[in-house]
């Protein structure tokens, strides 16, 4: 091949290496090949020549047309590898990602407790009853022996709901589940209304309670339940002895202390703190405040529809979350309500 034919295949090999896409490598191909490519023009020039030259020049020309040609479908198939790789990275799936497929759900670590208090408290005979969030003013309050204008009622600071109700009480989120001992022990009394002998109330009432109150130990909305066990000779001994018993089966041992240290609230006299000791284990040793209890006042006896001279017993209200915390060794309340799946997942098996 002369150096011109051998200078034409070397430009047309860099313009095709410097084409970045297909079109380009179109519009290069036919500065060579085209109708008024450079290899066309030789072509044509041929026609000049005599018959001998025509064919030794012709051969050349068609060599130097061949690597242009060569040239031309390696440029083209590395351009569509290079398209089809930029586009498989654009598609491209990354296999170690998580799925989105469904997952199952648990049930959360609060409900847990919810359901083990339950079926420990019916399998001692307990009945359960639930009642309204929205309570009225009369029955989370002045039932229970908080009057208008009573300190106690600081204690409890609550959200007040911008209505009454039928009766004209202001409502507000109940504070406690203590209400829900004057709405069940008036239906129970109305149930049994003239019948010889009145069953025990035997009650507890789990359920969300609600205060103005926000840090590690307190959330706005939590949970509570009550106990309530009324009777003709139902003492603090008896109070013992339900909630050891409750106690052992909660948390599954037995080597569980209990004192009772007095304290005061409206609707109890005498009024106790339950405090609970573990006798081993990382809490071993250190009393932790567990519920409030105490023998049900006379003025909410006589509200539940009682004569308070014949029927007595006791009451007490234990808040879950603070159960769940020490079953399970959580330090902040928060994390029960942040829906921290790396939290609540540590549940599923529990
Ligand atoms: N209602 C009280 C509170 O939320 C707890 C309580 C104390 C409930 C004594 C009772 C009781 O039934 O007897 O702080």
């Amino acid at each position: 091949m002369n150096t011109q034919l051998q200078d034409l295949v070397n430009q047309a090999r860099e313009q095709f290496a410097a084409s970045p896409s297909a079109a380009e490598l179109e519009n290069a191909k036919a500065r060579f090949l085209g109708k008024s490519g450079a290899i066309t023009a030789l072509m044509k020039d041929l026609a000049k020549l005599s018959a001998e030259d025509k064919r030794a020049q012709g051969a050349e020309i068609n060599l130097a047309k061949q690597a242009i040609e060569q040239a031309l479908q390696a440029r083209r198939d590395a351009l569509a590898e290079a398209e089809l790789q930029a586009r498989l990275a654009e598609q491209a799936i990354d296999v170690t990602l998580d799925g989105r497929g469904q997952r199952r759900g648990g049930v959360h670590p609060v409900m847990r407790s919810w359901m083990r208090i339950e079926s420990i408290f019916r399998s001692i005979g307990f009945e359960v009853a639930e009642g309204p969030e929205i309570e009225d003013d009369w029955s989370n309050f002045t039932a229970l022996n908080s009057p208008q204008d009573h300190p106690a009622r600081s204690m409890q600071d609550t959200f007040y709901v911008d209505l009454d109700d039928a009766r004209g009480q202001p409502l507000l989120l109940r504070t406690h589940t203590s209400p829900m001992q004057v709405r069940h022990a008036r239906a129970h009394v109305q149930r049994h209304q003239g019948s010889a002998a009145m069953p025990d109330i035997r009650v507890i009432a789990p359920g969300r309670t609600y205060r103005v109150d926000s840090d590690a130990t307190h959330s706005p909305m939590f949970h509570q339940f009550e106990g309530l066990w009324i009777g003709e000779n139902v003492s603090m001994a008896d109070l013992k002895g339900v909630y050891t018993a409750f106690l052992h089966a909660f948390f599954e041992r037995d080597d569980i202390e209990l004192r009772f240290r007095p304290s005061y609230f409206p609707f109890t006299e005498p009024s106790a703190e339950i405090d609970m000791m573990f006798d081993s284990g990382p809490l071993r040793g250190r009393w932790l405040e567990i519920s409030g209890a105490g023998q049900v006042h006379p003025v909410v006896v006589r509200n539940f529809g009682l004569d308070p001279e014949r029927h007595i017993g006791f009451a007490f209200g234990s808040g879950i979350e603070r159960l769940t915390m020490l079953r399970y060794g959580i330090g902040d309340l928060r994390q029960f309500y942040g829906s921290d799946l790396r939290f609540l997942e540590q549940f599923d098996a529990a």
